[in-house]
């Protein structure tokens, strides 16, 4: 099973496993991060699933969205490593992936 590590937005990290088929922001969710609000649920009209991925694996996630890039342009913190954890399932190719929790807008 893949591994992810998250880190808050305090900078705490911590490593967890990841099952595939989920989506990152199910695992991050999951593993108790209550910075993870994904309001949500899942359905790319939030936001509030917002992360920053190592950018050494963008090349291994799903491309953005129309919709995706509209959310992640509402927030202050958008930088060419966001995504929304919602809409990144989490595959092997991901082991070993860093991914930081974005601050609330
Ligand atoms: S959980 Fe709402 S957009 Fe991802």
């Amino acid at each position: 099973m893949p591994k992810l590590v998250i880190v808050d937005t305090d900078g705490t990290e911590r490593e967890v496993q990841a099952e595939t088929g989920r989506t990152v922001m199910e695992v991050i969710r999951d593993a108790g991060f209550d910075d993870m609000l994904a309001l949500c649920g899942g359905c790319c009209s939030c936001a509030t699933c917002h992360v920053h991925v190592d950018a050494a694996f963008a090349d291994k996630l799903p491309a953005i969205s129309a919709d995706e890039d509209d959310l992640l342009d509402s927030s202050d913190h958008r930088d060419a490593t966001s995504r929304l954890s919602c809409q990144l399932p989490v595959t092997e190719a991901l082991d070993g992936m860093r991914v930081v929790i974005a601050p609330a807008d």
